[in-house]
């Protein structure tokens, strides 16, 4: 081999290793940067006046909803509806069930799941702040909130509701109103509440 050839060999080996490492570079960077915008999505409601946190019922928690929802029918809202859990399983009971939700990846999953599940014709997520969303069309609203944000959710219900609705409260109780019912013990309690609107 001549000088000229073993120059062109290592001029073509080090292009190779630099395609090489162009071709992890984006591939590790376009992950990287995916996982960032998908993370993103669970860390930002951190950081709102309400830090509300993406934490799914549990299983008593959901069974205990049901049980609060037995003799009810009509529309139902999760405020916060995560994975769509609450609205899949009321809708399996055959309420027509919307969820809200602020984070897109949980939207899109729960939509999915909800058409895998062949229960897209009962469902309807949302992508919109609960502070923001109308709820006086709702005959059912659930919410599994943080303590500090019951207060003010409250009067929002109040204020919102129509007449007769349920609102199903689950680990932390609407700090004023008197519950008709308490469901289960613990983590897993839930609280339902009737909205009484007075006729003028
Ligand atoms: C405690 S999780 C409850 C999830 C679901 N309801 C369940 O019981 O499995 C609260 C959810 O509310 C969502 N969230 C937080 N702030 C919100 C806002 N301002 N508007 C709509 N959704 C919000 C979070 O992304 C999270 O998925």
């Amino acid at each position: 081999m001549d000088l000229f050839q073993e120059i062109s060999t290592k001029d073509k080996k080090t292009q190779i290793s630099t395609t090489t490492g162009r071709v992890i570079l984006g591939i590790t960077g376009g992950i990287a940067l995916g996982l960032t915008i998908i993370s993103s999505s669970f860390i930002r409601p951190a950081f709102r006046k309400y830090c509300l946190p993406y934490i799914p019922a549990t299983d008593e928690q959901l069974k205990n909803v049901l049980t609060a929802l037995k003799n009810r029918e009509g529309l139902l809202l999760d405020l916060g509806s995560g994975d769509g859990r609450i609205v899949l399983e009321s809708a399996k009971k055959g309420f027509i069930s919307h969820g809200v939700e602020l984070n897109p990846w949980l939207i899109l999953f729960s939509k999915f799941d909800a058409w895998r599940k062949g229960l897209g014709k009962n469902t309807n997520f949302y992508r919109r702040d609960l502070w923001k969303y109308d709820v006086s069309k709702y005959d059912n609203v659930v919410i599994f909130g943080v303590e500090q944000m019951m207060e003010n959710l409250e009067r929002k219900l109040v204020n919102e509701c129509k007449n007769g609705c349920n609102i199903i409260a689950c680990r932390f109780p609407l700090p004023m109103k008197k519950p008709l019912v308490t469901i289960g013990c613990g983590v897993d309690t839930v609280w339902v509440y009737n909205i009484e609107k007075k006729s003028a």
